[in-house]
């Protein structure tokens, strides 16, 4: 058995949306944890002999007849259980106690205070602020529990029988909200399941490997190269599992950043010497976009071109049966919220919608970690740091960033500006930290200004520059004023056909991050 899996925990999942985060916070202690389906089969439950299990949230009430239950054999084990709101009221239920829906439904921040001894709580605050979710509520424990905390409307927030080692709580500690919450976990994992501390981005990168050598055997894979770090890094760790059974096709659409083709060769071909197919198709995505100024038009057109040239090459190479994708656990978030035909408010693009003759199956190494574990992967990749800190790219690239017609003049004013811009920030160490994203805007719009002794009449840039954890809400980067002044100065200076920078201080929402 896997040594780096030992003592880790397995996660029952009920159809939370906080399960993976669960998993997350797990693994941010070094201890691995796997996600299993409620009715999961005792062979996986016990596969790597976990050290403990968590039973997730979950929309259902615990007393309806076709509600899920617990997996038959989890009880049997005699390990250390930890139900997380639908999980202790499932535990509840299942264990004698009883579960009836609340007269106030609880969402939201809770002061919660705990006042009988248990490892759960050891080292923690009496009264702590957690994050609560919740419609049903405990109003009996089961025999042999008694109440850990209690919070004004749940006089059961935590409860636990100390000598089986069962726990449950209402509230979620996996989230930010929960800010004691880590803490909690920590005791759960460490001082009641004896979990080891292991799981490191090198264990993962191990773990992986084996996982893609065993799916894919000797077969081939082609995978679509962004130069963005998900792509980048799904990319290099394939390459580490299969080498020359990998093709990366890169697709040069003519709306990259500045110098952003020469670098995905030189550090994927030269440096990590993958296959790397790079194809120039500017001219075709160049004139398919003339006159084309309507937003949605353009990701649409730049989509489906970004398929036919991508199928082509995927044509030409001969029995390619996988696909890799460097798809991220919020990748599969947005795409189930889209599958609930969520309202449209920008297509993102990326290779689904393949020709049907192309029947791929899937490789997505990446999809179960979130944003920064991906660097962390990357970095212990040995991938650059150009590449494994580069902030996120949308796939219509600066087509949605140059607002109206699109020429190769105006992409190269702007690319020019965003260099200047994004250079000053990773000067002042802000590309890294402070900032998610930042970037430059072309306007379609000219202003009077003088430079010399002359009148001028050019277009305008815009900065754009967010702070965000999820993309999903973001606020205006508070950039330092100086910063801002030599970055105006530098572009209005060294750009010809500009003469006005300013900045962009909306928060999204009612902005969204980019401009189309
Ligand atoms: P918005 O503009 O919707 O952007 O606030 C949220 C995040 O998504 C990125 N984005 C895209 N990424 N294809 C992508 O791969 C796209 O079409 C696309 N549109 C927006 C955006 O850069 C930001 O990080």
């Amino acid at each position: 058995m896997d040594k780096l899996k030992q003592r880790g925990i397995v996660i029952i999942d009920y159809g939370s949306q906080y399960t993976q985060l669960i998993a997350r916070r797990i693994r941010e202690f070094g201890v691995y944890s796997q996600v299993l389906p409620y009715d999961c089969s005792t062979e996986e439950l016990d596969q790597h002999r976990p050290a403990g299990y968590i039973l997730s949230g979950g929309p259902s009430s615990a007393y309806d007849t076709a509600a899920p239950r617990l997996p038959r054999a989890l009880l049997q084990r005699r390990k250390p259980v930890l139900g997380i709101c639908y999980g202790m009221q499932l535990l509840t239920h299942t264990l004698g106690g009883s579960v009836a829906g609340a007269s106030h439904k609880e969402y939201g921040p809770a002061t919660l205070t705990h006042a009988a001894r248990s490892p759960l709580f050891d080292g923690l605050p009496e009264e702590l602020q957690v994050w609560m979710s919740h419609a049903d509520r405990i109003d009996q424990p089961p025999p042999g529990f008694r109440a850990l905390a209690s919070s004004d409307n749940s006089p059961f927030a935590a409860i636990g029988d100390l000598s089986r080692q069962i726990y449950g709580v209402q509230f979620h500690p996996e989230v930010q909200h929960s800010p004691q919450g880590g803490a909690m976990l920590s005791n759960f994992l460490f001082r009641i399941c004896g979990c080891a501390d292991h799981w490191t981005p090198g264990a993962f990168i191990e773990d992986s490997i084996a996982n893609i050598r065993r799916h894919v055997g000797q077969e081939k894979v082609l995978l679509a190269l962004s130069g963005g770090v998900d792509s980048a890094v799904a990319g290099s760790l394939i390459h580490r599992a299969i080498g020359d059974q990998l093709t990366c096709i890169f697709v040069d659409h003519g709306m990259l950043r500045l110098g952003e083709a020469e670098q995905v060769a030189r550090v994927f071909r030269d440096e990590q010497g993958m296959n790397l197919i790079a194809v120039s198709a500017v001219e075709d995505f160049l004139t398919a976009l003339q006159d084309v100024t309507e937003p949605e038009a353009k990701r649409k057109l730049i989509g489906g071109l970004f398929i036919d040239v991508f199928s082509q090459e995927a044509r030409r190479l001969r029995d390619v049966r996988y696909l890799a994708q460097g798809t991220i656990y919020p990748d599969v978030i947005e795409s189930a919220a889209n599958s609930q035909a969520a309202k449209t408010i920008k297509s993102h693009h990326n290779v689904g919608g393949l020709p049907k003759d192309l029947h791929f199956e899937l490789v997505e190494p990446l999809r179960d970690c979130f944003k920064d574990e991906v660097r962390k992967i990357g970095a212990a990749l040995g991938l650059p740091e150009s590449i494994v800190w580069r902030q996120p790219f949308p796939g219509p690239g600066l087509a949605i960033r140059c607002l109206g017609e699109l020429s190769w003049e105006r992409l190269e004013k702007l690319r020019a500006a965003d260099a200047i811009f994004t250079s000053e920030l990773a000067a002042s160490g802000l590309l890294r930290r402070g900032t998610a994203q930042s970037f430059a805007v072309l306007l379609p719009v000219k202003s009077v200004g003088v430079m010399g002794d002359s009148r001028s009449y050019e277009e305008v840039v815009v900065l754009r520059s967010v702070t965000t954890d999820d993309f999903m809400t973001a606020d205006w980067a508070r950039l330092p004023y100086d910063l801002l002044a030599k970055v105006s100065a530098r572009i209005v200076n060294e750009v010809p056909g500009i003469n006005r920078v300013a900045y962009d201080v909306t928060s999204k929402p009612p902005g969204t991050i980019e401009w189309e």
